[in-house]
């Protein structure tokens, strides 16, 4: 073994200048194929800014959207049922997830499918997916909405809260994708949008839980895009959103600084960019769109200056324990 390690390296050592050069060359090609495409999807990212491309239609399109009872859920249903898609709507809570349905049907949408379901239990999201499979078909839109945000010093966190947390607001994706993914690899068509937050890309105090279980759902979807893309062919789409504070009634304590360049979203504009950023194919986002651009730049300052822009927009959550 040893004998053939040093013939191994005797050979290196004769290497001509011609194998070298062989041996390096396409790395040099592959260095100039990047720069390539590198400036080709930047131009194309510059050329999208003038001229967007048109939303894809969802009227074919079987639409399940988790946490749907109330907020952002709600609207989002109610808005992709406006645009002729079929809808399947999931909440733990029964009672508002009916009052999304009779909605829907009052809007003159077609009839949607609801199912009551605690996204957090693994079990209970296989048994629900299975029975929607069984009932109407292959879900070809799933949008991972349900969430939680206790707001409160982490200490003041019980180990509980920490779990619950994680389960509803990172784990159900896990169990949703297990059940949906397959499919729609299976038929190359699909979309898999995830709510994150603003508290997905900053830290935010009173958040410490919340805020590290949208940076995770973040990880998740980004990490799942480029394994989907090891198929050249790959149709599957995820998006990733980040809204800044809605007013639903989650935050229950927010403080805003630029109250008017910078309050609190109305839940019917948000879905609506959430839904365009699904039909235009965009990979992640903030709302407002500036933000993710802002967090971008924060982060090539050094931590101390980073920190002064964060306060210097002061907005954020007091903790829902006091008074
Ligand atoms: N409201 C905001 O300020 C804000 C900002 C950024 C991101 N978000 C995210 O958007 C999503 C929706 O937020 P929202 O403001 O509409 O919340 P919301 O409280 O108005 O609605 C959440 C819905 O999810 C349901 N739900 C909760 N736990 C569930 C479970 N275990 N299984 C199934 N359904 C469950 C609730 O019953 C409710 O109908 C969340 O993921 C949230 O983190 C919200």
């Amino acid at each position: 073994m040893e004998c053939k390690n040093k013939q191994n390296k005797s050979l290196g050592r004769t290497k001509t200048v011609g194998q070298q050069i062989l041996e390096i060359l396409p790395i040099i090609l592959d260095f100039f194929l990047l720069i390539i495409q590198v400036n080709y999807h930047i131009m194309e990212a510059i050329y999208r800014i003038f001229k967007p491309l048109d939303p894809s239609p969802v009227n074919n399109e079987l639409v399940l959207v988790t946490g749907a009872g109330h907020g952002i859920g709600r609207e989002l249903a109610l808005q992709y049922a406006s645009e002729g898609a079929t809808l399947v709507l999931w909440d733990i809570n029964e009672e508002g997830n009916q009052s999304t349905a009779q909605a829907i049907l009052k809007n003159g949408g077609a009839k949607p499918y609801t199912y009551t379901c605690d996204v957090s239990d693994r079990q209970s999201v296989l048994n629900v997916a299975r029975k929607v499979k069984e009932d109407i078909g292959d879900i070809s839109i799933l949008i991972n909405n349900a969430g939680i945000m206790p707001a409160h010093p982490l200490e003041e966190h019980t180990e509980e809260e920490i779990k619950k947390i994680m389960s509803i607001n990172v784990l159900a994706h896990f169990w949703t994708i297990e059940a949906f993914l397959p499919a729609m690899k299976k038929n190359n068509h699909g979309h898999i949008v995830a709510l994150s937050s603003v508290a997905g890309i900053a830290g935010l105090p009173n958040l410490v839980p919340y805020c590290a279980s949208k940076f995770a759902v973040r990880g998740l979807m980004e990490s799942l895009m480029d394994e989907l893309n090891w198929n050249p062919y790959n149709n599957v789409k995820l998006t990733s959103v980040c809204p800044y504070m809605v007013d639903t009634g989650l935050c229950k304590k927010p403080f805003v600084r630029f109250e008017n360049a910078l309050n609190l979203l109305e839940p019917k504009y948000v879905a609506a960019q959430i839904m365009h950023a699904q039909r235009t194919g965009i990979l992640e986002c903030t709302i407002p769109r500036f933000l993710l651009t802002v967090n971008y730049v924060t982060r090539l300052l050094p931590t101390k200056a980073a920190s002064k822009v964060k306060a210097f927009f002061e907005s954020g959550v007091h903790s829902d324990k006091g008074t």
